[in-house]
């Protein structure tokens, strides 16, 4: 028991969404999240135009991050940011301006490696369960997909990542070709009818170990779509539901083996998923299916902790606070940030 409350401010800026967050110990009081909207119009995130979002977004996010809750900014004991990996115009923005508030109240500085805070953001919350370790980090998100064996807060070792595409990637770009909007994972999953998921069938990639790999069923979806517009170009609005449900399906699928592969292989039986992705409907349906056959000890996070937010950076700052493990001033922000 930590006799003292320590109160973190979280700041995350790595890719489209500027978020500030504040932690009372383990706890959330605020968790505020500032989607960019403007990427919308270009099928994807431009790296130039997050960065000046972020700059426009920082200092309101944080204000309002402070008053919802409902302390005076001195009493916040440290200030943790996402260091890495991400744009680097971006991650700039948030850690300029972390030092600066760190440097302005006095307190500790601390680097928060984005990827490992999907993973801990399973530590948020005062009385929720935790997964004990040694468990099985899922990362899933729109720039990452990593197989995690957690031996300890920070003591991860990756064994399994995307050759290629990520995983929130292939969703995205699959909706693109559906003439989705960017991101498509949400949009694909609220078509999903898993009745009429099998309505198209791709192949589900054979790579080994414990790697993914998600390039070749996108060029399958790419080539099924090119060919049967050719014939019919209505083909697409024909067939959303279907074409959606059965992208969803075999995405799914593939992550949903390679999980049944790592813990077979493992024998580790606690799974923690995070990431965009771990909002996903079906993924979760399969999830909680496959682990009460299999005795697995399954963690989904809250649906406002899969997607990037700070209040998963916060949970991070306040675990390292307490080993008093602080970054200096000269802490340079890294776009392939390792772990
Ligand atoms: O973790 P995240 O917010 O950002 C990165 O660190 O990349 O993940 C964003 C990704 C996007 O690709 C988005 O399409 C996907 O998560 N995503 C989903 C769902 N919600 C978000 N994919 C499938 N189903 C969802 N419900
Ligand atoms: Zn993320």
């Amino acid at each position: 028991m930590h006799q003292k409350p320590y109160y973190i401010l979280g700041i995350e800026s790595s890719c489209d969404d500027t978020s500030a967050s504040v932690l009372k110990n383990e706890e959330v009081l605020s968790n505020i999240v500032s989607n960019q909207q403007i990427h919308i119009d270009y099928g994807g995130v431009v790296p130039e135009l997050a960065s000046r979002e972020h700059q426009k977004n920082i200092i309101p996010v944080v204000s309002k991050a402070i008053k919802d809750a409902n302390i005076d900014k001195n009493k916040l004991s440290a200030v943790a940011f996402t260091q890495g990996p991400g744009l680097m115009g971006s991650l700039l923005v948030g850690s300029s301006f972390a030092k600066s508030f760190s440097m302005g109240l006095n307190i500790p500085l601390i680097g928060v490696n984005h990827l490992q805070a999907h993973i801990l953001a399973h530590f948020i919350g005062k009385e929720d369960a935790k997964p004990s370790f040694p468990f099985l980090g899922i990362t899933l998100s729109g720039g990452h997909t990593q197989i995690v064996i957690v031996k300890d807060y920070f003591d991860m070792e990756i064994i399994g990542t995307t050759m290629d595409d990520a995983i929130g990637e292939a969703f995205d770009k699959c909706g693109k070709i559906l003439g989705l909007d960017y991101p498509a994972g949400p949009e694909i999953d609220n078509l999903f009818d898993e009745n009429k998921s099998k309505s198209f069938k791709f192949p589900i990639p054979k790579v080994k170990n414990y790697d993914l790999s998600f390039s070749g069923f996108k060029t399958s979806v790419l080539n099924l779509i090119k060919k049967n517009t050719d014939k019919d170009k209505n083909f697409i609005k024909k067939n959303l539901i279907e074409l959606c449900s059965s992208i969803q399906y075999t995405l799914i699928e593939i992550i949903t083996q390679k999980i049944i592969y790592s813990v077979n292989k493992t024998k580790i039986k606690t799974i923690a998923i995070g990431g965009g992705v771990s909002a996903n409907s079906f993924l979760r349906k399969k999830l909680i299916e496959l682990a009460n056959e299999n005795n697995w000890e399954l963690f989904i996070p809250k649906m406002e902790y899969t997607t990037d937010n700070a209040a998963m950076i916060g949970i991070v700052g306040y675990l390292k606070f307490l080993e008093k493990n602080f970054s200096d001033l000269s802490l340079k922000s890294t776009a392939r940030l390792k772990f």
